[in-house]
């Protein structure tokens, strides 16, 4: 891996990015081949893509690889997705460990084979203390499951008597969903065309810039990264104040 220039001021680039990988089938169709030869190509894209962000210095990159609606697919391309989760990470776990990369998985893994969660359990540990790139797979996830599972939690606590209706706040239901220890997500990348959110981190992109763009997945590098962080650039965020606000805020005033 080459090192970050310095020329650039990469003070203002996003710490968070999260991506909905879209396109892969689209991708392969318009090469008339089978759809699910789309997705060992989208993998090219996700090694592209962790690179970039390695080398960029972006804390945190989260992927959303597989959503829980995504089982209604046709029981062929879930299985061939299946085994390509496993083979990449058979292929790349340790060469994430060398580059300092930490690996985190996010979503219900109990619906996947015993194998596959325990490599995703293996190189979870195995990455555990690394302190540059965290990379968040997010695997049968769904930000409405999610959100239930911490409701749930704290329904118990109240019913155990840990805890009163009045303390639940915004703090605390945050902290009950994944990756509640890691920044909210600055830009939000969704390629393929569709402007939708698919059930991807509802609560954590309340305020993160949304960019959609018609590039399919596959086709995704290091230069289409770099258009959207400098789009990322230019967008103002307000979180609710004025732009004047903003700006005396940005020169310490
Ligand atoms: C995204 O590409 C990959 C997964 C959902 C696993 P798609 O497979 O959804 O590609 P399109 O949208 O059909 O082109
Ligand atoms: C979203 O893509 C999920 C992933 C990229 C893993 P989909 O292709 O499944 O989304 P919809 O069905 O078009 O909303
Ligand atoms: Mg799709």
């Amino acid at each position: 891996m080459q090192p970050a220039s310095s020329a650039i001021d990469r003070s203002q680039y996003p710490k968070h990015i999260a991506i909905i990988m879209d396109g892969n089938g689209r991708w392969a169709k318009k090469r008339h081949l089978p759809r699910v030869m789309g997705h060992p190509a989208g993998v090219k894209a996700v090694k592209r893509v962790v690179e970039f962000c390695a080398q960029e210095e972006i804390q945190v990159l989260t992927l959303f690889a597989f959503s829980s609606e995504n089982w209604r697919r046709p029981k062929e391309e879930v299985a061939k997705l299946m085994d390509l989760f496993m083979s990449t990470m058979q292929k790349e776990v340790n060469r994430l460990d060398k580059n300092n990369i930490r690996l985190r998985f996010i979503g219900d893994r109990t619906e996947f084979s015993d194998k596959l969660q325990q490599k995703m359990v293996d190189s979870e540990r195995q990455t555990e203390n690394n302190t540059g790139l965290t990379l968040v797979i997010a695997a049968n996830y769904g930000s409405h499951r999610d959100m239930t599972l911490a409701v749930q939690n704290i329904a118990r606590k109240v019913q155990e008597g840990t805890l009163v209706p009045d303390d639940i706040d915004e703090t605390l239901i945050a902290s009950g969903l994944s990756i509640s220890d890691l920044p909210e997500p600055d830009l939000f990348i969704r390629t393929g065309g569709e402007q939708r959110i698919s059930n991807f981190l509802l609560w954590q992109l309340a305020y993160t810039e949304l960019y959609f763009t018609s590039k399919l997945w596959p086709d995704f590098n290091a230069a289409t990264m770099q258009e959207a962080i400098d789009d990322f650039l230019t967008r103002e965020r307000r979180f609710g104040r004025t732009s004047e606000q903003v700006q005396k805020l940005s020169k310490g005033t």
